[in-house]
């Protein structure tokens, strides 16, 4: 198959300035809505851009947990690559592509921690073999087989037989504060809308962009 010869119209929808909503994320809310009811596979996936201090970028899929004004939320682990580049470098961008409604969002903004408590709060409704696993790996790492990992989850096991399994302190969430949010929508000839949000004092300025 050659890669040059895939080619798709886009003719699903438009997005007019008239249509979106001021807040960007009220408009993230209903473009996210329409994702899940769309039945997509993994809607509140979403690409995790960092880079190191120097200006090494690297991407990565994480899940989205959950999004208010102050931002969007995921969890991971604080020992592994790309919470080792939000420490030293906080700027990151997300990227959610949604194909089946020729939608793309991009979020850029600066990642912090999440209270202890809230980590918390979400590690403690996660089943109890995703806690598990959350203290057996230590992410980004190399490991020299599989079966060490298997052993070290055995041997979790083992500890916290009968026993609640608390959220292990290299564990949590980063909170991204967006400061640009842009809306794709796919549209005929590659004429596509994009509308960027920027922070504009209290409020947002909105601006159409060149496809
Ligand atoms: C669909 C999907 C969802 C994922 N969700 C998460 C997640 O929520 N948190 C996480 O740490 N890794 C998640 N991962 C794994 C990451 O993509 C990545 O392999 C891992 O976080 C290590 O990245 P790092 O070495 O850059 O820190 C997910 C991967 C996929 C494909």
């Amino acid at each position: 198959m050659d890669a040059a010869s895939l080619r798709k119209e886009y003719t699903r929808a438009g997005l007019s300035e008239d249509d979106v909503n001021p807040d960007p994320i009220v408009q993230f809310h209903e473009w996210f809505e329409m994702a899940v009811g769309a039945d997509l596979h993994e809607p509140n996936a979403m690409i995790v851009a960092t880079a190191t201090k120097e200006g090494r970028p690297s991407v990565r899929t994480v899940l989205l947990k959950g999004y208010e004004e102050r931002g969007f939320v995921f969890y991971t682990n604080y020992e592994g690559r790309k919470a080792r580049e939000l420490e030293a470098n906080p700027m990151c961008a997300l990227l959610f592509y949604w194909g089946e409604l020729e939608r793309q969002v991009r979020i850029e903004g600066r990642a912090s921690r999440l209270s202890a408590e809230e980590s918390d709060a979400y590690f403690l409704s996660r089943p109890r073999g995703s806690r598990i696993g959350a203290w057996a790996s230590q992410q980004s790492r190399s490991v020299e087989a599989r079966s060490v990992l298997e052993e070290r989850v055995r041997a979790l096991e083992r500890e916290y037989e009968g026993r609640e399994i608390p959220r292990p302190p290299f564990w949590g969430g980063y909170r991204v504060e967006p400061e640009v949010i842009e809306f794709w929508q796919g549209r005929e000839n590659r004429l596509h809308d994009r509308l960027v949000y920027r922070r504009d004092g209290e409020g947002w300025k909105i601006e159409r962009l060149q496809p």
